[in-house]
């Protein structure tokens, strides 16, 4: 089995329609969301009806819960007093700008998606097991990844909210970060898709990255009204 995995995609239009198509090219059996569809940029009705008429499945994350139920705060944290506000106004234009369609869609993702594949147990969800708003970097120490594991009987659990890309092995345990679709934060600013592949024997990780018109979201999170701070943060990956 071969799925591709499309890790928080935070209203980047643009990037999912390159992701999808190259991922389309790839001959995949299935594609999954991992949330966080809306946020940063401004997309986030289009990226659900893509979504919807694609038949893509996904979870929810700690943006979309929050967007949907109009909260006070979104759930994310923040390095400087200015992320603050600018992820404050990012927040606000979002939940003002969502569809009741949308926040429908939102409020009814689920918060885990678990499937089988070649007798292994995959576990799908935003951020952890138990939090969908915890920060799971790969430089944790092990032992977050082993108490993570614990919590659920799975083989292989796949996850994002990071917007940082990884695979690791822990005995026998696999665990995979998926990274960013839409907002990715390692440097690299190309769209981030994970391709999982599932075999009797293994399990083969592939991260590709898809060049996408960064230019047109840049500008279009500018001309919606939206921060131009965050198109610059697009174009740093980070
Ligand atoms: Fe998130």
């Amino acid at each position: 089995m071969k799925v591709a995995i499309f890790g928080d995609i935070h209203g980047n239009l643009e990037a999912l329609k390159a992701a999808y198509s190259e991922t389309v090219s790839k001959g995949i059996d299935k594609i999954y969301h991992l949330g966080d569809l809306g946020g940063y940029a401004p997309f986030v009705n289009e990226v659900v009806e893509f979504l919807t008429e694609h038949r893509i499945e996904g979870v929810k994350g700690n943006y979309d819960e929050t967007v949907a139920n109009d909260r006070e705060h979104c759930g994310c944290k923040y390095e400087d007093p200015v992320q603050e506000e600018m992820a404050n106004l990012s927040f606000e234009w979002t939940k003002k700008h969502a569809s009741r369609k949308t926040k429908e869609y939102l409020k009814k993702l689920p918060f885990s998606i678990s499937l089988q594949a070649e007798g292994k147990k995959v576990l799908l969800f935003h951020a952890t097991p138990g939090k969908n708003n915890l920060y799971w970097y790969e430089e944790r120490p092990e032992k977050f990844f082993r108490e993570m594991a614990r919590k659920v009987e799975t083989d292989i659990m796949i996850y994002g909210h990071t917007h940082k890309p990884y695979r690791k092995d822990i005995e026998g345990k696999v665990f995979i970060n998926a990274g960013s679709v839409g907002k990715p934060k390692d440097g690299d600013p190309r769209a981030c898709v994970a391709l999982v592949e599932i075999t009797k024997d293994a399990v083969t990780t592939n991260f590709l990255r898809v060049p996408y018109d960064i230019e047109a979201t840049a500008e279009a999170i500018i001309e919606k009204g939206l921060p131009g701070y965050f198109a610059e943060r697009l174009k740093e990956a980070r």
